[in-house]
């Protein structure tokens, strides 16, 4: 599974949002966690980042993948709910992370002009503060557009869910 295997060419996905001014935004993320039967899909975040605000006020969002190996594109549209600091949720993906991967949690908020402090006067990285601005993303997926790519007859079909995840409707469409 994608969550679980760096190698897969599902593990990084591109979750696409609105922003305040209603353009269209895109960044990569990596899959951490999946539930095949709920639909579900966990990403992490800072929650300093322009994705965290722009979720919070437009939880609407697509995800994108294709893995070259099995020249799938998924095209997911749903919503996601935003698990911030302090939560159950955050907290324990985070007591999951390894020590590096916490430490990407500091320094100043992503997308802010960069301010490189001398040796002498550098903070060391606290991760008490890291841990304060960790958010965790839950994607449920409504629709699901697949798309596979072949030499020629390439195939197309769209899937629908419900609430709880159980599949209901899917045809296959011209691609
Ligand atoms: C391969 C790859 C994986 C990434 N994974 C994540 C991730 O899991 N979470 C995340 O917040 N940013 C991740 N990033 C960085 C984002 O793509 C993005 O640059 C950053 O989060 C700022 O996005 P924003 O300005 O839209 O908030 C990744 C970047 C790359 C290239």
């Amino acid at each position: 599974m994608a969550a679980a295997d760096p190698q897969s060419g599902f593990r990084y996905l591109n979750l696409c949002s609105v922003d305040a001014e209603t353009r269209p935004q895109a960044r990569m993320v990596v899959l951490r966690g999946a539930d095949k039967s709920a639909r579900r899909l966990e990403f992490h975040t800072d929650t300093l980042s322009p994705k965290w605000r722009e979720l919070f006020a437009n939880p609407h969002v697509t995800v994108l993948s294709f893995s070259a190996e099995s020249r799938l594109q998924l095209r997911l549209q749903g919503k996601v709910e935003l698990h911030g600091p302090g939560s159950g949720a955050a907290d324990a993906a985070w007591d999951k992370l390894p020590a590096r991967t916490r430490m990407t949690y500091t320094g100043g908020p992503p997308g802010e002009e960069r301010v490189f402090e001398t040796i002498d006067t550098a903070e060391p990285a606290d991760e008490a503060e890291a841990k304060a601005r960790f958010g965790v993303l839950i994607f449920r997926a409504w629709t699901l557009d697949w798309f596979q790519l072949r030499q020629q007859d390439n195939q197309r079909a769209l899937f629908c869910y419900d609430e709880a995840g159980a599949l209901s409707d899917c045809r296959w469409v011209n691609p």
